[in-house]
């Protein structure tokens, strides 16, 4: 079994990267196998809209993209963790998330059944970490994934940080929380 998390902060170091750690952490200490992969250093062109996926492939092959396509098939787990950048997803994950299309096209759904969880970290209390969430869980949707939040005790969108990750602690215990839900969801299926 195993988790794949991606970041889409411009921060290698930063309170989302934090956060995904945290979670990461956690599931391996659950003994599932984890993967840390941050956005901040990668190259991904924004999608063509031109289609060519539905003959196979992507006619772009020269940026970061191909690595993140197969991670994401190899892992039964996803964790997609974002900052709120003006209340939603910041735009390197968005570009990643379009880049994700070669999974639907030609109706093959190539991530059908996976799990998917969202973390998100904001600067401020109500500053868009429920829509960013739910910008995720839409991508899990439309990638026939299953959309899992940060389960009991909270149960709420997911996992959501307020300012400084690592003085939040409610805020690391819904990423907890959400962690250990993954697990047992994985275990589950
Ligand atoms: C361009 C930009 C837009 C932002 N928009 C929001 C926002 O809408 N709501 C919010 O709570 N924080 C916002 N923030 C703050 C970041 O979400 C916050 O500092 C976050 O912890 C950064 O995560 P990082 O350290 O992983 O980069 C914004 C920051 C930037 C740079």
């Amino acid at each position: 079994m195993q988790v794949l998390g991606i970041c889409g902060s411009p921060h290698t170091g930063g309170n989302t990267a934090f956060a995904l750690r945290h979670a990461l952490s956690v599931l391996a200490g659950e003994g599932i196998e984890t993967e840390f992969i941050s956005l901040a250093d990668k190259r991904i062109n924004p999608c063509k809209g031109c289609f060519h996926c539905r003959q196979g492939t992507c006619i772009q092959q020269d940026d970061d993209m191909p690595v993140i396509l197969d991670a994401m098939l190899a892992c039964d787990g996803l964790i997609l963790a974002s900052p709120v950048y003006m209340g939603m997803v910041t735009g390197q994950m968005k570009v990643m998330m379009d880049r994700t299309v070669i999974f639907r096209a030609g109706g093959r759904f190539a991530l059908t059944g996976k799990i998917g969880a969202g973390i998100a970290c904001g600067g401020f209390r109500n500053g868009g970490q429920e829509l960013t969430l739910q910008n995720m869980q839409t991508f899990f949707l439309q990638q026939n994934m299953f959309a899992i939040a940060d389960g009991p005790g909270y149960s709420h969108s997911g996992a959501a940080i307020v300012g400084r990750a690592a003085e939040d602690s409610v805020g690391l215990e819904t990423v907890e929380n959400l962690a250990r839900h993954m697990a047992r969801s994985l275990r589950g299926r």
